[in-house]
């Protein structure tokens, strides 16, 4: 799996790239689907595929996973491979170069295996032509020779799962899409969600929380079970130095404001995006590209990371001339709102 380092780090806590400090987040993750908090609609769907695979000693039909970063696609795929019983191998769109890296995986599985492939839309086209034959028929087609004397040989594999991740699913090229019998959307979690997840991670490692100091941060989690386990362990240092080690609301909240997290979960970038939308146009419609030009970040860091949770949250809206503002992002940021704009249509 790729680990991929944040470089700002003015608002480091709420981001959802995997950290250094996220390396022990493995032993957070909960094992099989009984144990997976959240995410029913498609844990209820995945337990039938699962059971059904099984009933018929056949593997799982491939599997593609999507929604925002943070919320559980390698937990999920880790689970699944558990509750198959069977080998799970991990890579990831970047890691797999050329045609022959994906050959090499493929040929090493044994029967039933599944191979995991993070940020799937990440493939490039040559490598994305072998998955194919390979998801379709169990096979890899083998050019040998150059030109002329160029000869193509059909090798079976053993049969296997495919479970690719995407943040973008909208960037799967179609035929690689419709490859998959099983396209599971994650969605943010609800504060109740996180509040379990934050005293279940709190149980594991040994924290004493109570049910509010769980709430309080399972509400500035921005939906995000990786969030909500960050907080927690920031928390309980502040815990720790502070008020002899047990975490309540008082404690939560004193911490997680000091580490710039708001009452709705916002950090400095989310109200840089939002204000800056009301003060340079008039809360919008504004352009993505031009928005993220204009505070300095990726369009695709803005689109993946922060839009989600301004969304569910309504203090953004997208509409098909730009981003805007709502009244909800004003009162919030304390700034006064003076209708919506006139636009000509
Ligand atoms: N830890 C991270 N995500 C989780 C989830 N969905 N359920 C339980 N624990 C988790």
């Amino acid at each position: 799996m790729s680990i991929s380092f944040s470089g700002d780090e003015e608002h480091i806590v709420t981001s959802t790239t995997i950290l250094p400090e996220d390396s022990n987040e493995g032993s957070l993750r909960p094992r099989t689907l009984n144990e997976y908090i959240g995410q029913s609609k498609a844990k209820d769907n995945l337990s039938v595929f699962i059971k059904a695979a099984k009933m018929r000693s056949e593997p799982l039909d491939h599997v593609l996973l999507h929604g925002p970063p943070g919320l559980g696609k390698t937990t999920l795929a880790g689970i699944i491979s558990n509750e198959m019983g069977v080998n799970m191998r991990i890579t990831s769109g970047p890691a797999i170069e050329k045609p022959g890296d994906l050959a090499a995986l493929l040929t090493n599985l044994q029967e039933n295996d599944i191979l995991f492939v993070d940020e799937i839309h990440r493939l490039n086209r040559s490598v994305e032509e072998i998955l194919y034959p390979a998801m379709e028929d169990y096979a890899i087609d083998i050019i040998i020779g150059k030109g002329p004397s160029a000869n193509s040989i059909r090798l079976d594999l053993p049969k296997f799962t495919l479970i690719g991740a995407t943040t973008r699913s909208g960037q799967l090229t179609a035929p690689l899409r419709d490859r998959f019998g099983v396209t599971l959307r994650l969605e943010l979690y609800d504060p109740d969600e996180l509040t379990q997840i934050v005293e279940r991670s709190a149980g594991i490692l040994g924290i004493e929380i109570d049910r509010e100091g769980a709430k309080e941060i399972a509400c500035r989690s921005r939906g995000t079970p990786r969030i909500a386990n960050r907080l927690l362990r920031r928390v309980r240092d502040f815990a720790q130095v502070t008020a002899g080690g047990k975490i309540d609301k008082k404690v939560a909240d004193e911490a997680l404001t000091r580490l710039e997290v708001d009452k709705q979960g916002l950090d400095s970038l989310d109200k840089r995006m939002l204000r800056s939308i009301i003060e340079f146009y008039e809360g919008g419609p504004v352009g993505l590209d031009t928005l993220a030009a204009t505070i300095n970040e990726e369009a695709v860091t803005l689109e993946d990371v922060y839009e989600p949770y301004l969304l569910q949250q309504g203090f953004l809206t997208r509409t098909t001339r730009g981003r805007c503002v709502t009244k909800k992002a004003y009162d919030h940021l304390g700034i006064e709102y003076l209708g919506q704009q006139q636009i000509d249509m």
